[in-house]
């Protein structure tokens, strides 16, 4: 049988390669995302796996055309790369294998366990929704999730990354351990930079301002306010109200900081951030 963890090339379509290697489980495509990538689930040899394509140049036939070409998914793929080589987090699935094909890299990554936060808006009322479940999952448990993500951040802006496109649809929650594991994260940039998109990638619930003007500086304090943004939405319960707020008025302020509109008025740094919200974790 093929495999996925063999090192060689793939010299054909690996859409054609992929579900020979073992039983796909589910295929993710423009169906349900509208990146242009075509990605799947698929336990090879036992193993669950994440392999991850920017699909072929041309759509799928009936397949919208996607917001990047075939060079830029690419290129997103390989910045995916690059990050997960630099730094290794419980919360990140690791990457353990690329293959290089025709139609660009396959990147092998362990499945996570669990199910994705982010919902199509349509579902965000619905109970039964890991969106809701999540927002609703009692005390301490939500907090204890976010110091997961949040000291990933703080690894990562170590290794230099600055977030972009992080928002629900990134976080998988196992419901049962309880844990958190986080995804897609092919948009990140290493370094600042300046916003060079006008509205850049992103759900507008979580996105600073600067991420919305052209020409604006864009750093680590981005990501500060960013992760301050989802865990306010989610630790007060999708109402954004202090008095639904889950954690201590320590901790609110430490968020409320994150999430001025000026950078300048944040914290300066993912790890000034870290420090401030394990400490009001700690009081
Ligand atoms: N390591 C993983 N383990 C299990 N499931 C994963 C993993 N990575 C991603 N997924 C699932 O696959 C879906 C698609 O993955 P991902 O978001 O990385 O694709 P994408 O092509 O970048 O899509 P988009 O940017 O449009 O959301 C995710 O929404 C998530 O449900
Ligand atoms: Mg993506």
């Amino acid at each position: 049988m093929a495999s996925l963890t063999v090192t060689s090339d793939i010299d054909e379509d690996p859409a054609s390669y992929v579900p020979q290697c073992g039983t796909v489980l589910r295929q993710f495509d423009h169906r349900t995302q509208d990146s242009g990538n075509v990605s799947w689930l698929v336990e090879s040899e036992g193993r669950p796996l994440f392999v991850k394509t920017a699909g072929t140049p041309q759509p799928a036939r009936g397949a919208p055309t996607p917001h990047l070409d075939h060079t830029a998914r690419v290129g997103l793929l390989r910045n995916a790369i690059q990050l997960a080589r630099s730094c290794t987090h419980p919360a990140l699935p690791t990457l353990l294998n690329v293959i290089e094909s025709p139609a660009g890299p396959v990147l092998v990554y362990e499945a996570a366990t669990g199910e994705l936060v982010g919902v199509p808006s349509e579902r965000r009322g619905d109970p039964a929704s890991p969106y809701q479940r999540f927002a609703h999952l009692p005390a301490p448990t939500p907090l204890g999730l976010f110091d997961t993500l949040v000291d990933l951040h703080v690894a990562l802006a170590a290794a230099g990354w600055v977030a972009g496109d992080l928002y629900d649809g990134c976080l998988i929650v196992d419901f049962e351990t309880p844990g958190l594991r986080v995804v897609d994260l092919d948009s990140y940039r290493r370094g600042a930079g300046t916003n060079d998109m006008g509205r850049m990638f992103g759900s507008t619930r979580f996105m600073a301002p600067e991420e919305l003007e052209l020409g604006a500086a864009v750093d680590e304090r981005t990501t500060v306010h960013t992760l301050a943004r989802i865990v306010w939405h989610f630790a007060t319960r999708l109402t954004e109200e202090r008095s639904q707020f889950c954690g201590s008025n320590a901790l609110a302020q430490v968020l409320a900081t994150a999430c001025r509109s000026r950078p300048d008025d944040r914290h300066a740094s993912v790890a000034d951030f870290g420090r401030a919200w394990f400490a009001a974790r700690q009081a």
